[in-house]
């Protein structure tokens, strides 16, 4: 990938940017998150669905609070999320606790906190919800996630709705645990959630679980238990090579249509990616150039504790100079300080000539980019500011050595 120009967010420079704000550094753009945003409730208009931000894509505050004033309510999977939300304005009645393991703090916050509603993934958190509900006296809305084995054909980490996932229930243990909680004083049935995995670029594997969830609802409305929302999850994939982007008109049509019998339903969807990855681009300089007999690299300041999906899971993301260079472009593998060959940013990428102090742009890295940083090799985590027009906000500062060794005794 190269650019003609020298590369901008919004109205600055890069270069500019680490200059004042040092590097690794996370970099987000105002603009972008809000114009996914949009984009997304403009299709969907029809329906007016709820969008509750998959936070853990990117948990950043003033990230939440920008997702909460544009009306967005959040998909949080722990207690720590809770908080967070709610500190980022979030309201309550427009945040959904999703995750296998909610502990008994987590669920008991949740409820004090009056949350829209709890994705129960199994019948002992179901029952152990209820046990809750009834100590606090305060009556738990209750949504089950469905596990409908369809295959979304992503990478195998990011897919969650097999039977061999550890996510939802099938449906015969789905429809138990409905009756079930029906029946109990202190839950109170709202909906069913589906969430099938990340990173989905083609909406059929949407259509088979709108299928799937529509088939409980219809069975269901047949007992006399009537549900008031159906959360597709999130899932919608992004382009980082050459996958095309979700198409999120289709999609509209799809769940919409899926829904149509029930008009009265509301509609969730817990997107987190498809708001957030284009908006980030991780900034990076280049420490040092050096060969093998049989390699060319590049060594640059960010490194898997920064950015760990290419590790993870062989993850592509287009990488830039941020000032153009002219010369012929080679191949070249940009790699980061840390101790293990599983650490680079990209491979084999056709760059022109880059010099040591080389800022280089890593696009796409606004949704578990941050998110997933670490401490590995005692590296301090990056910084990330957020960039409004000309204006640049540090929203979280870089750590430092001290904030390494803080909680050790
Ligand atoms: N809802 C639930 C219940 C989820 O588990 C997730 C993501 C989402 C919504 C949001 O999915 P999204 O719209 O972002 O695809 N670290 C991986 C992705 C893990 C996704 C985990 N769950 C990556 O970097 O690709």
């Amino acid at each position: 990938m190269t650019n003609k120009k020298n590369l901008r967010i919004e109205g600055l420079s890069a270069e500019s940017l680490v200059a004042r704000f040092g590097s690794p550094l996370y970099v987000y753009s105002k603009a972008s998150l809000l114009g996914r945003l949009t984009a997304l409730k403009r299709a969907f208009s029809k329906r007016e669905p709820l969008i509750c931000y998959a936070m853990k894509a990117n948990p950043n505050r003033e990230v939440c609070r920008i997702m909460a004033r544009a009306g967005a309510g959040a998909d949080i999977v722990s207690g720590g999320e809770l908080l967070r939300a709610l500190a980022a304005g979030m309201r309550p009645e427009r945040v959904v606790f999703s995750g296998v393991g909610k502990t008994a703090d987590e669920l008991e916050l949740a409820l004090k906190r009056r949350v829209l509603t709890l994705n129960v993934e199994s019948s002992e958190e179901l029952d152990a919800l209820e046990r809750i509900a009834r100590r606090l006296k305060r009556k738990a809305p209750v949504s089950i996630r469905l596990n409908p084995d369809i295959d979304p054909k992503t990478h195998p980490h990011i897919t969650t709705g097999r039977s061999e996932n550890k996510f939802g229930v099938e449906r015969p243990e789905a429809m138990r645990l409905f009756r079930k909680a029906s029946t109990s004083p202190w839950l109170r049935v709202q909906g069913i959630q589906c969430h099938i995995g990340s990173q989905i670029t083609d909406t059929r594997p949407y259509g088979l679980a709108a299928r799937a969830v529509t088939g409980v609802i219809k069975e269901l409305a047949g007992e006399g238990i009537a549900l008031e929302m159906a959360d597709f999850g999130g899932g919608l994939g992004v382009t980082y090579q050459n996958e095309r982007e979700h198409p999120v008109g289709a999609l509209a049509k799809i769940l919409t249509a899926a829904l149509a019998p029930w008009p009265a339903m509301r509609l969730l969807l817990e997107p987190g990616r498809y708001l957030v990855a284009d908006a980030g681009i991780l900034l990076t300089r280049v420490l040092y150039r050096k060969s093998t007999s049989r390699r060319r690299f590049l060594i640059v300041d960010a490194a898997m504790n920064d950015l760990g999906r290419p590790a993870l899971y062989g993850a592509w993301h287009p990488i830039a100079p941020a000032r153009p260079r002219t010369g012929p472009r080679q191949a070249v593998d940009i790699v980061g300080p840390i101790c293990e060959s599983g650490d680079f940013m990209g491979r084999d990428r056709l760059l022109p000539p880059c010099e040591p102090g080389d800022v280089l742009a890593i696009f796409k890295a606004g949704a578990y980019g941050f998110a997933m940083s670490s401490q590995y090799n005692s590296r301090p985590r990056a910084a990330e500011v957020l960039v409004e027009g000309s204006r640049a906000k540090l929203i979280r500062r870089r750590e430092t050595l001290k904030d390494i060794v803080r909680n050790e005794l």
